[in-house]
Formats: structure tokens, sequence, C-alpha cells
């Protein structure tokens, strides 16, 4: 029981690492106070350009994917290494670095996904690249992105702790997009790749 506490603590404080956060600091950008105000990789994307915002995405989508991954590798039960990567998703949406607000966790999200269920992985990267592909909105493309995690588990058969797990991902991603389900209503949400001014 120990070991799994330290794991979920652990995987907590790697999920924290605020990676838009951090990088966006680094070009002199306070990542809050631009675009969306996203600490996420589509808001340094839209304020950085393409580069920094791959680096944040496969940053954020390793975090989830690597304490899932280690947690199995110390031996956890695959529900127990799920729930690792829950804790690795809690860090990086509400962040001890920023004083515990983050972005919404679609990239770690993701990562986690893979990690327990490659098959499931894929559908989600497949009809969230398409859905953001056809209507231009990332925020649209992680919302079904979420919805597919849990329709595809739930077609394919998964057992009960990957539904719940799913499910409860797929639940704070539509909590932390709330802003966005709002744009997405109103019509005026940002499209991919729209540049935003840094320093406004
Ligand atoms: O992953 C976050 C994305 O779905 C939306 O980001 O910056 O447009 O709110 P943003």
């Amino acid at each position: 029981i120990v070991h799994i506490l330290l794991a979920l603590v652990l995987a907590y404080l790697v999920g924290a690492i605020p990676a838009a956060a951090w990088i966006a600091r680094l070009k002199g950008v306070d990542i809050r106070t631009v675009g969306s105000g996203n600490s996420g990789a589509t808001n340094v994307q839209r304020t950085l350009g393409w580069g920094p915002g791959l680096a944040v995405a496969f940053f954020d989508i390793a975090k989830g994917a690597v304490a899932v991954w280690l947690a199995r590798q110390l031996g956890l039960l695959p529900e127990w290494a799920a729930l690792v990567g829950i804790m690795a998703i809690l860090g990086h949406n509400f962040s001890v670095f920023l004083g515990f607000r983050g972005g919404k966790g679609v990239a770690t999200s993701f990562g986690t996904i893979i990690a327990i269920d490659p098959l499931v992985g894929a559908c989600v990267f497949a009809m969230g690249v398409f859905t953001v592909s056809v209507t231009r909105y990332v925020s649209a493309g992680s919302l079904v992105g979420g919805a597919v995690a849990v329709v595809t588990a739930a077609a394919l058969g998964r057992p009960l702790w990957e539904l719940g797990l799913l499910l409860a991902l797929c639940v704070l991603v539509v909590w932390q997009h709330r802003e966005n389900i709002q744009r997405l209503q109103a019509g005026n949400e940002r499209h991919i790749g729209k540049k935003v001014e840094a320093g406004r």
C-alpha cells in the first residue's frame, strides 16, 4: 500500500510540471494572459507557434503515459495504474506549481489512455484529429475524443474499472472545457492555428 501511495503522489508531481507555462515563460510570455489563457499545448501553439506547441503536447502526453507505464513496471495492477494516470491528469489541471491551476488535461489524458488501452487510444486519436481537421476547433476535437474513449471501450467490452476511469476522464475534460463550450455555442471559439500577439 505504501508504494501505491508513493506512486500516486509522484504521479501528481510529474503531472504538475507545467510545461506550457514554463516554455512560454522561457520565451518571455505569461501563457495565462494570452489567447485562451489556458496552460496547454493549443494555447502555446497559437501564441508561440508550432514548435513550442508540439513540444508541450509531447511533454504533456508523456506525463500521463510514463506515469501509467512506470506504475505497471512497479507491479501495480492495471486498475491502480489507471488511478496513477488520473493523479498525473489532476496534477496537470491543478498544479501545485501554478497555484493549483493548470491546463485542461487533454494531452495528459490521452497519454494515460494510450498507456492503458492502445486500441482505445488510437480511436480517440483518429476521431479527435478528424474532428479538429473538419471543425478547426481543438476544443471540439478534445470533447469528441473524450466521448469516443468511453464509447469505444464500452463497444469493445472493456472491464468496468476501465469504463469508470474513461468516464471520469471524459467528465473532467468536459468540465475543464466549460468556457470553450460556451464559446462554441456562441460561435466565437478560437480556430486552430490562429496566431495571437503575446503580451496583450
Ligand atoms: O486541450 C485544450 C484544448 O482543447 C482547448 O485549448 O486554449 O483553445 O482553450 P484552448
